[in-house]
């Protein structure tokens, strides 16, 4: 059985490896689209490629299940890898930092260890389960160092994320709703386009609640376990453990994750409506004080 320590020095070793392709892909990237907004460039198969063939040498009896369709072989029952070979595609296009390598073990539908990457970043968040999540600046020589949720009890105290998928569809409209219900409860919400990270970062204390729907099993598989080390509860949107499979997750510390469902559960029974009321299409104050000087001017019939 391979130990906790042995699992991270493997994964680590492999996405630092992996890691150096993404930084050194050329810019000039051929990117190719599964979908009107979908994308996905050679780097996203190179580093598949990578990571699938290094995962079966070093484990051959475990399934491998990976993002761009060059290992399907899940099979029930068996130990699995989930490979994101890059997470946060659109951002890597785009130059955006906020994108991460992520492979996550599962054993009998438990995660059992988890590696999510971050080369433009230099963060390396790892976790092997019972024995905490870390986080890593590999470039800066900064040795690892526990990780633990910040404590927020209170959604209005709470800095939430989320993110969309590519479809653009009736999910997308719901998921703008929770987002209207989240902006008008908690304190901020943020869309990284990193499911991964973003849950990294709740394990960091850098966010209280992630939520997302129709996001798939190598999204979450290794950023659900260093989230869960660090501290989190994460669920689906009923609260109960079909999260890998079954698109849906909400994480959050322990004494925000009920108020997260609940918020979840509100923003559903919403009746379908403009998010935030009808849009407002007159002219917008620039400052309360100077539309009360400007109508004051106007009353007194303007500047002279
Ligand atoms: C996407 C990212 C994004 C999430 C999308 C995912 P990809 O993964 O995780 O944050 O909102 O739902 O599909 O396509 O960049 O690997
Ligand atoms: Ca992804
Ligand atoms: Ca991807």
């Amino acid at each position: 059985m391979t130990s906790g320590a042995e699992f991270r020095s493997f994964l680590r070793e492999l996405v630092l490896f992996a890691g150096r392709e993404v930084t050194h892909a050329r810019k000039d990237l051929n990117v190719t689209t599964k979908g009107p907004v979908d994308l996905v460039t050679e780097v996203d198969l190179r580093i598949e490629e990578i990571l699938v063939e290094s995962l079966r040498q070093r484990f051959p009896d475990w399934s491998v299940f990976s993002e761009e369709g060059s290992a399907r072989d899940v099979v029930e029952g068996k130990d699995c890898w989930y490979v994101d070979p890059l997470d946060g595609t659109t951002n890597f296009v785009h130059g955006h930092p906020f994108h991460a390598i992520s492979i996550g073990g599962w054993r009998k539908g438990t995660p059992v260890a988890g590696v999510v990457y971050a080369p433009a970043l230099d963060e390396l968040f790892l976790a092997t389960r019972g024995e905490g999540a870390s986080l890593e600046n590999p470039r800066k020589r900064r040795k690892p160092h526990p990780l633990r949720l910040r404590p927020c009890d209170e959604l209005k105290t709470a800095l939430l994320a989320t993110g969309f998928p590519y479809r653009r569809d009736s999910t997308c409209r719901m998921n703008l709703r929770c987002v209207a219900e989240a902006l008008t409860t908690a304190q901020g919400v943020r869309r990284g386009g990193s499911a991964a990270l973003d849950l990294c970062y709740l394990a960091a204390g850098r966010l209280d609640g992630f939520w997302e729907a129709t996001l798939k099993p190598w999204d979450v598989a290794a950023g659900a376990l260093i989230a869960q080390e660090a501290g989190a509860r994460v669920s689906d949107y009923r609260g109960e453990n079909d999260f890998l499979w079954g698109g849906r997750i909400a994480a959050a510390g322990p004494a925000l994750h009920p108020q997260l469902l609940g918020m979840l559960r509100d923003a559903h029974q919403e009746p379908e409506r403009w998010p935030l009321g009808e849009p407002h299409l007159g002219p917008v104050p620039l400052h309360p004080s100077s539309s009360q000087e400007d109508h004051a001017h106007g009353e007194r019939g303007g500047r002279s």
